[in-house]
């Protein structure tokens, strides 16, 4: 039997696509490549913006013909739609046959038939969406897309409560796995041959809160530095006001953490970001960027950014232009706000036109295409160490990789005048290793390097 996998959202949600897919294979599963092949589709959907929520309801409106071509065929859905919409979702697509949300994925266990046939057939109109308590205590199995890099949850949900944000209402209050479970999952990894893995939480700095173990998340970090063979660490997302002198400092001091952080500023105007909820002025962030610069120099820093929030004047959408000029991100992701049900923006007065928000987002885009070209173009020149990921997306004659900066960086393997059969080779066996290339040239959203 097969299965068909497509996911929507962010990096969170692609991990957890690799604990589905770990599901289905530890259960016999094969994997689709064609969705007209599968006996079960399964959608990971994303609610954090209108627009990703919009696309999921198209690619569900076209399962309909799918379910009508092979009557046998299952369809659930997963993730933060799954979880926020529930039974609704039944009502809108009656081919539907399960849901179940982020907090739960476990569930599919239970769910998916057993390929010999000696299973239950999956039932219909279930779901599986209470708050599982247990949840973060559980090791799943889990395929993952890379033999290089690997990503690691150490905690799930969010007690933030931005005031745009979806997620605390969609995964839940925050939950941080045990150490140990965090551990064991890495050491495995090593073992396995990863060199490089991303820690992964909704708000990684605050990892620890509500464990029975005394343990926070620099002290979480020395510990997996200590048992690992891991050649580089990296962590996703920090919130700026959880963000401690103690971090900084474990960053600067272990070897394997990547220089680079993602701090998402949002805003530039400290009226909007009291509106939102973000717990910090932009002093106060600018001071953190001070400390994280003053005390990692090279440190590469990215951000998010939304404009157009409720009640965001022009003097206010300025701030945020002025914040991206004199801070000089290494690269940012900017949004539109987008309204989302249940958080608390909606009932704020002075909702922004749509055209608005597009001009400022355009805006804010051209700017940081600017800077984020001067920051790449300073690079030239310079020698870095690489991790290889492998070939090139863009160019299948180049292997590709990233800085400890977290750049993408192409290049040939070999000198472009030896033989193709012989590039192939010495191309694959530098998969997997750490090389130094020098920067021959900076692109808009990547470098061009040689082999040192
Ligand atoms: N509208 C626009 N952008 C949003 N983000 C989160 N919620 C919204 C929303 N309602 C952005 C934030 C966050 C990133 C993951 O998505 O910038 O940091
Ligand atoms: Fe990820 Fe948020 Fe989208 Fe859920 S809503 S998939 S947490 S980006």
């Amino acid at each position: 039997m097969k299965y068909y996998l497509k996911t929507y959202g962010c990096q969170m949600n692609v991990h957890d696509s690799e604990k589905i897919a770990g599901i289905f294979t530890e259960s016999g599963y094969g994997q689709a490549e064609d969705m007209k092949d599968a006996d079960v589709i399964v959608i990971n959907t994303c609610s954090i913006r209108q627009k990703a929520e919009q696309k999921v309801y198209s690619e569900l409106g076209r399962l309909k013909s799918a379910k009508k071509n092979n009557p046998h065929l299952k369809i659930a859905v997963a993730g933060c739609i799954a979880q926020q919409k529930g039974n609704t979702l039944f009502k809108k697509f009656p081919y539907v046959d399960f849901l179940f949300g982020p907090g739960n994925i476990d569930s599919l266990q239970k769910w998916i038939p057993v390929p010999s046939g000696t299973g239950q057939a999956c039932k219909t109109h279930i779901t599986a969406l209470h708050n599982n308590p247990e949840y973060h205590t559980k090791t799943l199995p889990i395929k993952r897309e890379g033999q290089v890099k690997a990503w690691v949850s150490i905690m799930y949900g969010c007690d933030n409560f931005c005031a745009y944000c979806v997620v605390p209402y969609t995964r839940g209050r925050e939950r941080s796995r045990p150490s140990k479970d965090i551990c064991n999952e890495i050491q495995n990894l090593a073992e396995q041959g990863y060199k490089e893995i991303t820690l992964l939480g909704q708000n990684v700095n605050s990892y620890g809160k509500y464990l029975s173990e005394s343990i926070d998340f620099p002290d979480l970090l020395k510990v997996i530095h200590d048992v690992t063979g891991i050649e580089r660490i990296r962590f996703v997302t920090s919130h700026p006001r959880d963000l401690s002198q103690k971090l900084i400092e474990t960053l600067r001091d272990l070897p394997s953490l990547c220089e680079h952080i993602h701090l998402p500023v949002q805003s530039g105007s400290d009226k909007i970001l009291s509106l939102m909820n973000r717990g910090y002025t932009y002093k106060q962030y600018l001071e953190k960027i001070e400390m994280l610069r003053s005390m990692i120099p090279g440190i590469a820093i990215t951000s998010d950014i939304i404009v157009g929030f409720p009640g965001e004047t022009d003097e206010d959408f300025q701030h945020t232009m002025n914040a991206l000029q004199e801070i000089e991100f290494d690269g940012i992701f900017a949004f539109k706000y987008s309204q989302r049900p249940d958080t608390a923006a909606l009932s704020l007065p002075v909702h922004i036109d749509e055209s608005v928000k597009s001009q400022r987002l355009s805006m804010v885009l051209n700017i940081q295409e600017q800077l984020t070209y001067k920051k790449n173009k300073a690079l030239e020149g310079k020698i870095l160490e690489v991790l290889v990921e492998g070939p090139s997306e863009t160019d299948s004659d180049k292997l590709t990789g990233r800085t400890r900066s977290n750049k993408i960086v192409n290049f040939y393997a070999e000198n472009k005048s030896s033989n193709r059969s012989n590039r192939s080779s010495s191309s694959s066996s530098l998969i997997g290793r750490l090389i130094q290339l020098k920067i021959l040239e900076a692109k808009q959203h990547s470098l061009l390097g040689e082999v040192v």
